[in-house]
């Protein structure tokens, strides 16, 4: 029997970067953006042009460059925003106008401070002007599943009727339970006369950790496109996330007639491409891509692993393209050896990242007699940033204990010039934070921080996560080493780079 297929609409790099701390460059998104290209999504949202000079740029650049999927830019129900998106999206072979509105009475009442007549107008106003530069038009209420149902139903009709080929239900505040979500879809389905002539899309928002079920019921009752977003980040509790939705269609192919055109070995690389770039940690016990999501801790789970791996695996990790953690080199390799791992975990390199990931893995391997290909990718991530390094660690020591005040000395480069400084603190991280302040000049309030072994053993290097503001900003930084006070240190002075870069 053919499967029918559901598109995977991506919004990583829209909705997706509007998670706090997450924003992204043109260079970064461009490289999220190929390697979506690469999974295989049907349509890759770029951003929101008029939102910012920045983001026009990016999804410029990202119609201009990325073959293959559909390449769609959002607006709002406005001339100007709609204008503004076809500049953006026009380079692209399919691109694709996305327009919005919200449509409940709090959105209605209380944002647009708009009747439904008026909303109604400005949502078929804005599809036809969108109509006008593309056949590709997609229009979203906005607050869908808490809109009066009869006015849902004439929005979208109308929408259609101006030519819209996509319609969005968007449960934008994550409120609808899966039933019920279901239920809206088949009802929508039932009711809206001209509903059979376009894709019904859904996109759902995980405040109550319902987007995976609320998404899939849509599917079951007739949705055929999710928007969602790698490793499910996006707005608040986050959108939902692509390898939920793809996996649990792949894993229980003998309970869906549907298909997807992922090409499922890749979720694991680009999970671990937006983490990085992002600095979003995946958390742990994260369905698919958390660090846990196929680690068996229990004498009874790990004896029936090594019996049969379907006694607690309902998917291979392979499947996801996640390899084993494989020892690959040791102290005595060589540039060569290393450049040949890096391109089996499918890292291509310039000659000059080349060897800063080779100064990097002789300093580790130093200190860690086996390298892991988790290790590789850590040092990799941690090596070749898209954020211009304006302060780089040079040399950092502290010192600390229980009769002591805590101390840190730290030697950082700015071009060709090393700067040096030393500060106390409560403890040798704060102390080094304190330094790096008093050196780069920028106060960085922390957040947040985290800190986890990347591969196992005592000897096991650890990666740093850190949340910073300055000012209005937030951002995330991350950093590795087999020292967690230096590690802690890499993370801060990333997040620090990156808001001097913003700042630039
Ligand atoms: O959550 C939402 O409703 C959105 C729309 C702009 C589609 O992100
Ligand atoms: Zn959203």
């Amino acid at each position: 029997m053919k499967k029918e297929r559901v598109f995977i609409f991506d919004t990583t790099l829209r909705d997706g970067e509007q998670s706090p701390g997450a924003s992204l460059n043109t260079k970064q998104k461009l490289e999220v953006a190929k390697q979506l290209q690469k999974l295989g999504v049907d349509v890759i949202e770029a951003g929101f042009p008029i939102s910012s000079p920045g983001d026009f740029e990016a999804v410029k650049k990202i119609a201009e460059t990325v073959k293959g999927p559909v390449i769609a830019g959002l607006t709002r129900v406005l001339k100007k925003d709609i204008d503004c998106c076809w500049q953006a999206v026009r380079p692209a072979k399919r691109p694709r106008i996305h327009t919005f509105v919200g449509t409940s009475p709090v959105h209605r009442d209380y944002i647009l401070r708009k009747s439904e007549e008026e909303v109604l107008k400005m949502a078929v106003d804005a599809v036809k002007l969108a109509k006008s530069y593309t056949e590709d038009v997609e229009f979203s209420a906005m607050d869908a599943t808490r809109t009066e149902f009869d006015f849902l139903c004439e929005i979208l009709e109308r929408t259609i009727e101006a030519g819209a080929a996509t319609v969005n239900i968007p449960d934008t505040v994550g409120y609808a339970m899966p039933d019920e979500f279901g239920a809206l879809i088949k009802n929508i389905l039932e009711k809206v006369s001209n509903i059979k002539k376009v894709v019904v899309s859904v996109h759902c928002h995980d405040d109550l950790g319902l987007a995976t079920a609320n998404s899939i019921s849509a599917v079951l009752n007739g949705a055929r496109q999710v928007e969602c977003t790698i490793n499910g980040i996006g707005e608040r509790a986050g959108n939902v996330s692509l390898e939920e939705i793809v996996m649990a269609i792949k894993a229980r192919q003998d309970f869906f007639k549907y298909t997807t055109g992922i090409k499922a070995k890749n979720i694991y690389k680009t999970s671990r491409l937006v983490s990085h770039l992002t600095g979003i940690a995946v958390q742990p016990n994260k369905a698919i891509v958390g660090a846990n999501a196929f680690a068996h801790s229990s004498g009874i789970h790990q004896d029936g692993i090594l019996k049969k791996r379907s006694t607690f695996e309902i998917m291979s990790p392979a499947s996801i393209g996640l390899k084993e953690s494989k020892l690959i080199l040791t102290s005595r390799s060589g540039r060569h050896a290393l450049r040949h791992s890096l391109e089996e975990l499918g890292y291509k390199l310039k000659a000059k990242e080349l060897e800063r990931v080779y100064q990097s893995f002789k300093k580790v391997a130093d200190r860690k007699k086996e390298i892991f290909n988790g290790d590789l990718e850590a040092m990799v991530e941690d090596e070749i940033s898209a954020i211009p390094e304006t302060f780089r660690l040079e040399y950092i020591h502290t010192t600390s204990g229980s009769q002591t005040v805590p101390t840190a000395t730290i030697r950082l480069k700015r071009g060709a010039k090393i700067i040096e400084d030393a500060a106390c603190g409560d403890g040798p991280v704060d102390a080094a934070y304190r330094t790096i302040d008093r050196i780069t000049g920028v106060k960085g309030k922390l957040l947040d921080y985290s800190l986890r072994a990347v591969t196992s053993g005592k000897d096991a290097l650890g990666e740093v996560t850190v949340q910073i503001a300055g000012g209005k900003q937030t951002v995330i930084g991350r950093g590795t080493s087999t020292d967690i006070i230096e590690a802690s240190a890499k993370a801060y002075l990333n997040a620090v780079n990156k808001l001097i870069y913003r700042r630039t």
